[in-house]
């Protein structure tokens, strides 16, 4: 097992497959010209195997591909048909763009439920914030996965002045689609222009809600990062991830793996393990997990706390998202 000093048990390991990405969002990657990793810096298919059989022998039973995008990696379906055979739960989070690519083959493999990051309703804004033009494309894709019987959750990165005005419009849309909503408060990483006052807290966002709707509280599963809910009668439901307001630290059971191959205990964590170096070198991957886990921090990378209105951004040092990968 897989155990911190904190006696967190972690089985959840999250792989990136790559720093790429077809989309720009300006609170994921630094800039427009930002450098992706060279390929033969990222883990390979068979790299991505051994790695992940280590930690399943350790005790991971859950794995979500991750990027920047993972599905724009040439690869993917080829690390996605070996991580299937692992006695795993396997899922992916996607900006949805290439969804239509690969649904025979999720349902091949049985990915039943997938995560698409979706931040507005409106097709002029989604090219504002993403800076391309895919509005459509991942509309099309999220009612294909519907259609195909697949859960679909949407991640909506709510930004003050942004989207916030657009929280009850997601939630009619799960009126009659049966979508879940998860809102997700804005997160400080390197160069995405996080402030403050850009956040739209938990308790905002249930403000605004309960403004136009009634809702009720789900009971939670062990681990669930988010809250979740429903308003009765609506087939889907909602949720708020409220990290910066309200963190889910205490029964964190999270591991990532960059698409570089080095192993961070948290998403905020300052020290990283580089395992693929040490697996290209015949390393005893298994006690750098180890080793790395114990030094896992009791919350938010021990490096801010829920005060966030009180965070200094330039002292936090971490990468920025698009090569943590979410
Ligand atoms: N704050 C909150 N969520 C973020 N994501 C990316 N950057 C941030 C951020 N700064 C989300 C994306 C994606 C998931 C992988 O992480 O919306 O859905
Ligand atoms: Fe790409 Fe996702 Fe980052 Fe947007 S949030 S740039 S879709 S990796």
């Amino acid at each position: 097992m897989i155990v911190d000093s904190h006696n967190r048990i972690h089985n959840y390991l999250r792989i990136s497959l790559t720093d790429n990405c077809n989309l720009r969002c300006f609170y994921c990657m630094p800039e427009e010209d930002y450098l992706f990793t060279p390929a033969s810096q990222l883990m390979q298919t068979d790299e991505i195997r051994k790695l992940s059989e280590v930690f399943v022998e350790e005790g991971v039973n859950k794995i979500r591909l991750t990027g920047g995008e993972p599905l724009v990696r040439k690869d993917a379906g080829k690390i996605i048909r070996s991580l299937a055979e692992l006695p795993v739960n396997l899922t992916i989070t996607t900006n949805g763009t290439r969804l239509h690519e690969f649904v025979e083959l999720f349902k091949e493999v049985n990915i039943n439920s997938v995560n698409i990051s979706l931040d507005t309703l409106h097709e002029e804004k989604f090219k504002l914030i993403t800076r391309r033009d895919q509005f459509t494309n991942v509309m099309n894709n999220i009612r294909l996965m519907l259609d195909n019987g697949l859960s679909v959750k949407i991640n909506v990165v709510v930004m003050k002045g942004l989207n916030d005005n657009e929280i009850n419009d997601f939630i009619e849309w799960t009126r009659d689609v049966p979508v879940h909503i998860k809102f997700i408060e804005f997160m400080p990483f390197e160069g995405n222009r996080w402030t403050s006052n850009k956040v739209f807290t938990l308790q905002e966002i249930l403000d605004v809600i309960a403004g136009k709707y009634l809702f009720i509280r789900l009971q939670n599963d062990a681990h669930d990062t988010s809250k979740k809910f429903y308003v009765p009668g609506h087939k889907g439901t909602f949720a708020v991830i409220s990290t910066m307001s309200e963190n889910f630290c205490g029964d964190c059971n999270r591991i990532r793996l960059t698409a570089d191959g080095k192993m961070k205990n948290c998403l905020f964590s300052k020290n990283e393990t580089d395992l693929l170096s040490a697996l290209r070198a015949g390393q005893d991957v298994r006690g750098l997990i180890h080793q790395n886990i114990k030094r896992k921090a009791k919350e938010l990378g021990g490096q801010f706390s829920n005060d966030f209105e009180h965070i200094d951004v330039s002292e936090i040092n971490n990468r920025s998202m698009i090569t943590i990968g979410g």
